[in-house]
């Protein structure tokens, strides 16, 4: 019997890469798909020549498989049923992001994943480029200084249809989870508070707010803001943003291709513009990039008996700033994290 057991929660469009995944993996073997929609399940079946049953519930998929993980690719507001099914069945998750549809659930898929003992793993894919690692090993090289002010601006005009359309806060709880962790990941901090104003500009294709502006304070005594916008039309950024860490010697920039900082030569020098050299972030994370990085990581921690990077209890960090931004848009005041 090999390893890992799967069942596949939610067989829509990014379901297929983590099928990918799994079938690349000589020590997984998917034993279930499941979809509300069987239909879907069942295209997701013929598309890999899967031999496993196809259901539509996950409690009966696991009251009829011997599995003992679930990857869970449902949408937002399934998450927190898929886990809670999954861990009473003494399975491990490893989800999509974002981990809940609220700070509640999160915290009691949290707890759930807790008492059951099993691991709870969360999708941020972004964390996993060459980029981010070499500007976050920029940023803390020490030719910037101590870092003091990043900022991330995200400007996409993303014509999706489907549950993001209709979801109150498409951009803040959908996209911006990616983004905030970046930060997190980026700076080594977590966040102390947020002030947030969530908006739907003029010409939004989405009936909730699609951009927002926020303030987070963080552990280290950065502050660190946002600019978003999911309606965006022209001029974009990357889906990773386009960041600006500035410390004390210097700024760093993450600019799609262009990743550098400059720094003052001499901390001593008298002017008015002090000069300054140009540092190229070093490219040397040898690791895959995007899902399959992430996944790689999940299954080795899974493999290795110990939490991996994106376990529940960081990602609560990360979703603390969703749910905190989308708290003060409601109250229009800051929210302590
Ligand atoms: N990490 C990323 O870059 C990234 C990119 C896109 C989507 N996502 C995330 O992936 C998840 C899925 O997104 P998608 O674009 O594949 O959506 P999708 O709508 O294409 O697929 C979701 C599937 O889940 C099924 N489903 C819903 N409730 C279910 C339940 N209770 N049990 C079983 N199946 C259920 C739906 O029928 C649908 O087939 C979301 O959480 C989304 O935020 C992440």
């Amino acid at each position: 019997m090999k390893p890992f057991r799967i069942v596949v929660a939610g067989c829509g469009g990014m379901a297929q890469t983590w099928v990918e995944y799994a079938l690349q993996r000589p020590d997984t073997e998917i034993v279930a798909l499941v979809d509300v929609f069987p239909q879907s399940a069942r295209k997701m079946q013929e598309k890999y020549s899967l031999s496993c049953p196809t259901f539509s519930s996950l409690a009966d998929a696991l009251q009829q498989v011997d599995a003992n993980l679930v990857l869970d690719i449902t949408i937002p507001d399934a998450h927190f049923e898929v886990a809670l099914t999954a861990f009473a069945a003494g399975c491990d998750v490893l989800g999509e992001k974002p981990m809940a549809s609220s700070l509640q659930d999160a915290q009691t898929m949290l707890d759930a994943a807790q008492q059951a003992g099993r691991t709870y793993a969360i999708m941020q894919n972004r964390r996993y480029l060459k980029p981010i690692r070499a500007y976050r090993d920029l940023v803390h090289s020490g030719k910037i200084g101590t870092p003091g002010f990043a900022t991330a601006n995200f400007f996409i005009g993303a014509h999706f249809g489907g549950f993001r359309d209709a979801m109150e806060s498409p951009l803040i709880l959908d996209m911006a989870i990616h983004t905030f962790d970046q930060a997190r990941f980026i700076l080594q901090a977590d966040p102390v508070s947020v002030y947030c104003q969530e908006f739907n500009p003029k010409g939004s294709w989405y009936q909730g707010n699609a951009a927002a502006v926020c303030i987070f304070e963080m552990s280290d005594g950065s502050v660190f803001t946002y600019n978003g916008s999911w309606c965006a039309e022209g001029v974009q950024t990357s889906w990773e943003a386009q960041w600006r860490v500035m410390g004390s010697l210097g700024s760093a920039i993450w600019d799609g291709p262009q990743i550098y900082a400059e720094g003052v030569k001499d901390p001593e020098q008298q002017a008015f513009h002090r000069d300054v050299e140009r540092m190229e972030a070093k490219f040397t994370w040898e690791g895959r990039e995007g899902h399959f990085g992430c996944l790689d990581e999940m299954f080795q921690a899974l493999l290795e008996n110990r939490d991996p990077e994106t376990v529940c209890t960081d990602n609560i960090k990360s979703m603390k700033m969703v749910f905190g931004a989308l708290e003060s848009a409601r109250t229009g005041r800051k929210v302590l994290l």
